[in-house]
């Protein structure tokens, strides 16, 4: 079989409840915690797609054991610095970048060699993020220009550090925070915003972290080698997924849709707040607190009337994921968006930026770009009309995504799109969800 898809015609009017796949970076950090956690943890509705099942074979090759169970799994934690492996470690963690890094950082104490890598996506991004900073811990790192095999010598005498981290990035703060909890002392992070889930996480678990935010920064402390006991946690839709449905349905005609038990931490939903300026009207009911994440269902409708933006940049974190899917918009509003400082787009599994910027002219949408600016001419009669051909990205589950949202929902005779088994990676069942809302996908 082919590994690509055909779309013919537009998505017709629908009105559904869906849930979509559970959160992806919850289900990476809830692995990697229950790992040196004391006992047995139990994780409900893990995420289940590749992503996730290489953060699984990674703690099995450190020595952490685990169950499936019909709907959850068991995983036995051996508690900070308890790992167990043998010598010639090979950490594969495939397409994914949160577990990469975050692995580093884990692994910071282990006093052997661990050979750490990914698939081709994975061998072309950027490392030197979180070498950086684990040097200065005391981790010894062999890799060249930066990125993946990466060779990482832990070390039993780690030191405490303080840490600017510039970027917005949740992996490498994550990343320091692990690595903090194998180090004695108290670690030191100012960090520009990013998603919080470990640093939620671990206040849940009553781990010694201390959160001040300021205006623009977050200022983390975190006190090493505190053991913390297992726990039971019940991993809520990713709202990354989620936003495949929000723009197919606010760009579809005569759609409404509920998505139930969507993660919506505030650090998560820069994209709804985007849109919502941009005229969208989504919002977000049933609001529920879980451990620390809020939680709840969002509604979406047809947009009328779409209207351009001037993008905040303190959203750019927050919606990190979302561009690509926010641009499509800003292709059907009025009036021309602009979008500022997104080099970190082009860091991900592909390079979003460029790719994104080749799809909106293939489409015949205006975009000009200064650096890492862009500005999105948009038409809100923008009509489609040949075949379109969406190819060569290298797996990126998230572009595959969003040219089928476009091709379902922009018209033109034909869509080809490349690459479908990406969606593994983050989210297997997407086909499935389209189909059920009633999408003709060859
Ligand atoms: C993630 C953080 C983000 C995001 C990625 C998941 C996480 O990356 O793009 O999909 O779970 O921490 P950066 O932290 O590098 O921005």
């Amino acid at each position: 079989m082919k590994n690509q898809i055909k779309i013919r015609n537009r998505i017709k009017p629908f009105s559904k409840k869906i849930f979509v796949a559970s959160d992806k970076s919850l289900s990476i950090r809830a692995i990697l915690l229950s790992s040196i956690a004391i006992g047995k943890s139990n994780i409900y509705n893990l995420l289940e797609s590749e992503d996730v099942y290489n953060a699984l074979k990674v703690i099995k090759k450190l020595g952490v054991k685990f169950k499936k169970k019909k709907n959850f799994i068991e995983i036995y934690g051996v508690g900070i610095n308890g790992f167990k492996l043998g010598s010639k470690i090979i950490l594969d963690s495939g397409n994914s970048g949160t577990l990469a890094r975050c692995v580093l950082g884990l692994c910071s104490s282990i006093n052997k060699e661990i050979k750490l890598v990914g698939d081709k996506s994975l061998s072309k991004r950027d490392f030197s993020r979180v070498i950086e900073p684990l040097k200065l811990f005391g981790v010894k790192i062999k890799s060249k220009n930066g990125m993946l095999p990466v060779v990482s010598l832990g070390s039993n005498f780690l030191r405490p550090i303080n840490y600017f981290e510039k970027k917005g990035s949740a992996q490498i703060k994550t990343c320091i925070i692990l690595s903090a909890i194998n180090t004695p002392g108290v670690t030191k992070i100012k960090s520009v915003r990013s998603r919080n889930h470990t640093e939620l996480m671990l206040k849940n678990l009553n781990y010694p972290i201390n959160i001040i935010k300021t205006k623009k920064y977050d200022l983390i402390q975190v006190t090493g080698l505190h053991n913390f006991n297992a726990f039971n946690y019940n991993i809520p839709g990713d709202i990354s997924s989620a936003s495949f449905f929000i723009v197919l349905t606010l760009l579809s005609k005569n759609s409404d849709l509920l998505i139930q038990n969507v993660n919506v931490n505030p650090s998560r939903v820069g994209i709804i707040a985007i849109l919502n300026r941009m005229n969208a009207k989504i919002k977000i009911i049933n609001k529920r607190k879980y451990k620390g994440e809020l939680i709840g269902d969002i509604k979406i409708r047809s947009a009328k009337k779409l209207k351009s933006i001037n993008c905040p940049e303190n959203l750019n974190s927050s919606a990190i994921d979302e561009f690509i899917l926010i641009f499509l918009v800003a292709c059907k509003a009025s009036g021309i968006s602009s979008f500022k400082n997104l080099s970190e787009l082009n860091k991900k599994e592909s390079p979003r930026l460029d790719i994104a910027i080749k799809f909106m002219q293939m489409i015949g949408v205006k975009v000009v770009r200064k650096k890492d600016n862009i500005k999105v001419f948009g038409n809100p009669r923008l009509k489609l009309k040949g075949n379109y051909r969406v190819k060569n990205f290298i797996k990126d589950h998230r572009i595959f995504m969003m040219s089928t949202v476009a091709a379902l929902t922009l018209g033109g005779t034909s869509w080809t799109i490349d690459d479908k088994d990406s969606i593994k990676t983050s989210f297997p069942t997407f086909l499935n969800i389209l189909n059920k809302l009633g999408a003709k996908i060859n």
